[in-house]
């Protein structure tokens, strides 16, 4: 069955969820895409497991009155803790989550077998990456931290400020120690940080975005399309849509149509009903 052409919807906390919009426009450029930014609740990384579920929940039953043809989990912290809710809610939907197709490449890419991997605490403490590569190849050893100031510092466009390179320096030295070779940014706004992350690794430590892994999963999913011109995402972020636009053109390097405002938590929508009565 061929698959649907109904719209990619894409979700994130923020602004990282863009890193796979970015290799989708590169890759699937004539397909239109609705993303939208949880910016209301950013960030998502410091949050119990039960309150990602809620939102990623809530986050797909927004998507799905667009009747996407997928739905991309475009947030690792979501594809860590709450993919499963995410897919029973989607039913028949195809759902894509991050994690699994960046294990697959770092666990490909590693020649000494020592992979380093950065997320958010709730990604982190999850083990999902750990779990991941190590079933793709269990003489790998994976070494973790958990790096959550990079996700305010993305959101706030200080892609190459030296305060991103002294935070940087911070965290990943104790990653390095390790001779790690591979480094997967398990959090889709780190892509947004990469020159300052690559250039505190070095050169000899291959950087794996997760955005990139799936973003070409997608891509074989909906087989080879004649190339053609890109189709602007239609964005929605549930607070300040300014603030997005302007660090997202920052990050795409494009003009982008304004983002607009939308409610998905079920509490916005109880308060609404309780103001009504
Ligand atoms: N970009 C998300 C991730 O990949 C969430 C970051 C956050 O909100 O803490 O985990």
């Amino acid at each position: 069955m061929a698959p649907s052409r109904g719209p990619i919807g894409i979700f994130d906390s923020g602004v990282g969820g863009l890193t796979v919009v970015r290799r989708l426009l590169e890759l699937c450029p004539g397909h239109p895409m609705v993303y939208f930014g949880d910016t209301a609740r950013v960030p998502y990384g410091t949050k119990s497991p039960e309150t990602i579920q809620r939102y990623a929940v809530e986050n797909t039953e927004f998507l799905l009155q667009f009747e996407p043809s997928l739905i991309v989990v475009a947030c690792n912290s979501v594809s860590a803790l709450a993919l499963d809710p995410v897919r029973e809610t989607a039913g028949q939907i195809p759902v894509f989550g991050v994690i699994e197709p960046g294990a697959e490449l770092a666990a490909s890419l590693t020649k000494n077998k020592r992979v380093g991997v950065i997320g958010t605490s709730a990604t982190v403490s999850s083990g999902a990456y750990d779990r991941a590569i190590l079933a793709r190849d269990p003489a790998i050893h994976v070494y973790s931290k958990a790096c959550p100031l990079f996700v305010p510092f993305a959101e706030e466009g200080l892609f190459d400020h030296r305060a991103t390179e002294l935070i940087a320096k911070e965290y990943l030295h104790s990653l390095l120690v390790h001779d790690i070779d591979t480094l997967v940014l398990g959090c889709t706004h780190y892509p947004l940080l990469k020159e300052v992350i690559q250039k505190t690794v070095g050169h000899k430590v291959t950087i794996v975005d997760s955005g990139q892994a799936v973003a070409a999963q997608i891509h074989r999913h909906f087989g080879d399309s004649p190339s053609q011109d890109a189709v602007l995402p239609d964005i929605y972020v549930s607070d300040l849509p300014s603030r997005f636009q302007r660090t997202a053109e920052l990050f795409l390097g494009m003009q982008l149509n304004e983002p607009k405002k939308a409610s998905v938590s079920s509490e916005a929508v109880g308060d609404k009903k309780q103001k009504r009565s």
